[in-house]
């Protein structure tokens, strides 16, 4: 681990950067990356919680199911509690604790304090697994019509849940990977706490697994289209599976990956990252077990994982991936700068995975190859971009830097807080926040917003969500790519 650590260094300061003065300070950027997660939380707030603007929300989620729903994190700017983008969250937040964690110094604690919260709740949401899985509090349509704080949002706190009947491979499969990767970060520590995990895991994926079909079809009205599960349900039994198989030592998920990967996605290419589309992210975590240790059977992923990098790089044969003028990876109007640090996540995780044996990525059937080097200057780009180097000067991550959103699409952070104005706020009283063109009195820091368009362009409207609003998968794979850089290049 030490001698591929260090080897990563040597690697990172092969790009020009290194040697230049970067103006940028990554360990303020990972610090405050994590932080963001504090201004999402649902439930009691604890006693140490630093977003002090923020204060206890949706206390008696579930009880009228007779079910503890408390808890959990608010994807973006609503109050609703999706369950599909917040598992992903938490299982690239475990994956950046799994793979860059050792580099997080005195972060690493308030990184497993993120994954943490969430754990807590999905473990609640699984507690009448094997035949239940509680999938979403709120309807985000009711919730739409209302600009409130969560201290004192009254819209209905509806509850919703897959089951046999009426099933949900997909968010099954994501909460089943979540606890699984969650597993694995607390297995040194917390070995007791870790077989929690685990064990709910397997009884989640066993269900997701047995009774297939995606939540878009039983659930549509209030997951689509927020959160409708437009790639189907495959490619996170397939990533569900694999993360099983790295945080258990049970045969029985590789025999699964073995027999089941052709029909679940293993041969086709993906480009792109998502809380909706686990394929490519599965490509690169299996790689791991053929790079590492030398699993034969998973080779076709890393040929897969291949062309997905070959893919990003201009120049290469198989490239198609798009750029601004600035050169950042575009591919939405809407939330762009996901796609963005998921790919720069993917991108060091893979670099870390091929140094470890020497290992290049190969494009045009071997005819030129990409170092993990040239993956990492790539990342770097992209990284530097959301944080400031950009054509607009701004950066996109809240709080961080001179220049940065002032009018952030989020209801906590856009009204004033209890504590300034401790009288409720009703359902429509917020709008005229909503409307006004002051900066938000509450900084939501760290929180990294949507982002430019594809020419560079970003218009910090409260009521532009598509570039203002945050999103707890923006930026938990953010947390790791940060943690690489602030001890590559301090
Ligand atoms: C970078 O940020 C960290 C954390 O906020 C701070 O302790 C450190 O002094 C900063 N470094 C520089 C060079 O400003
Ligand atoms: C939450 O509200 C209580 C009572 O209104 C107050 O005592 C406490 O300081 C608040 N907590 C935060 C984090 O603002
Ligand atoms: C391995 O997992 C399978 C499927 O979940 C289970 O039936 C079996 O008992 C497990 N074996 C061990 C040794 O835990
Ligand atoms: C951004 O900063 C550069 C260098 O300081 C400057 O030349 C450029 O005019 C700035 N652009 C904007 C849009 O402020």
């Amino acid at each position: 681990m030490a001698a591929s650590v260090a080897l990563l260094f040597f690697l990172a300061c092969l790009s020009v950067t290194c040697a230049v003065h970067h103006g940028l300070n990554y360990t303020d950027a990972l610090e405050k990356s994590i932080l963001f997660f504090e201004g999402q939380r649902s439930g009691k707030l604890p006693p140490n919680q630093r977003l002090n603007w923020r204060n206890d929300s949706g206390l008696s989620d579930g009880a009228a199911y007779h079910v503890d729903l408390v808890g959990g994190y608010y994807d973006a700017g609503d109050n609703v509690k999706f369950g599909l983008p917040m598992a992903f969250t938490t299982t690239m937040l475990a994956w950046s604790v799994i793979e860059f964690g050792d580099l997080m110094q005195n972060q690493l604690e308030n990184a497993k304090a993120a994954v943490r919260w969430s754990t807590a709740y999905l473990l609640k949401a699984a507690t009448s697994a094997p035949e239940t899985l509680f999938v979403q509090v709120a309807d985000p349509n009711a919730d739409h019509r209302c600009w409130e704080r969560p201290e004192d949002m009254d819209t209905p706190r509806s509850v919703y849940k897959v089951t046999s009947q009426n099933p949900g491979s997909d968010v099954a499969a994501e909460t089943a990977a979540a606890l699984a990767a969650a597993a694995i970060v607390f297995r040194e520590d917390e070995p007791a706490y870790s077989d929690k995990l685990l064990q709910a895991a397997r009884t989640v994926f066993d269900f997701a697994d047995r009774h297939r079909g995606s939540y878009s079809d039983s659930l549509n009205s209030v997951v689509c289209p927020f959160y409708c599960s437009y790639s189907g349900y495959h490619d996170e039994l397939l990533w569900g599976a694999s993360w099983l198989h790295l945080a258990s030592e049970n045969t029985s998920y590789m025999a699964y990956i073995k027999s089941n990967g052709h029909t679940l996605g293993a041969e086709e290419d993906d480009f792109w990252f998502s809380w909706d589309d686990k394929k490519v992210g599965t490509k690169i975590l299996l790689s791991k077990g053929f790079l590492q240790n030398r699993l034969d059977q998973l080779q076709q992923y890393k040929i897969h994982a291949d062309n997905y990098i070959c893919s990003l790089i201009p120049g290469m044969p198989g490239f198609q991936t798009q750029y601004t003028p600035g050169g950042l990876l575009y591919r939405s109007g809407q939330s762009n700068l996901q796609y963005v640090t998921s790919t720069a996540f993917l991108l060091l995780t893979y670099a870390k995975y091929l140094d470890s044996n020497g290992g290049s990525a190969l494009c045009g059937g071997g005819t030129t190859t990409i170092t993990a080097g040239d993956l990492i200057s790539l990342a770097e780009k992209q990284v530097d971009y959301i944080l400031g180097k950009n054509p607009a000067n701004m950066s996109y991550m809240v709080g961080f830097g001179d220049k940065y959103p002032q009018q952030v699409h989020h209801r906590g952070s856009s009204l004033p807080s209890l504590s300034s104005h401790p009288e409720r706020f009703s359902c429509n009283d917020g709008f005229r926040y909503l409307y006004s063109s002051s900066p938000n009195p509450n900084i939501l820091v760290g929180a990294v917003v949507g982002g430019p368009d594809n020419r560079d362009v970003f218009s910090d409207s409260r009521n532009n969500y598509q570039q203002t609003e945050p999103a707890t998968y923006i930026n938990a794979p953010l947390v790791g790519a940060l943690a690489f850089f602030a001890a590559t290049k301090p």
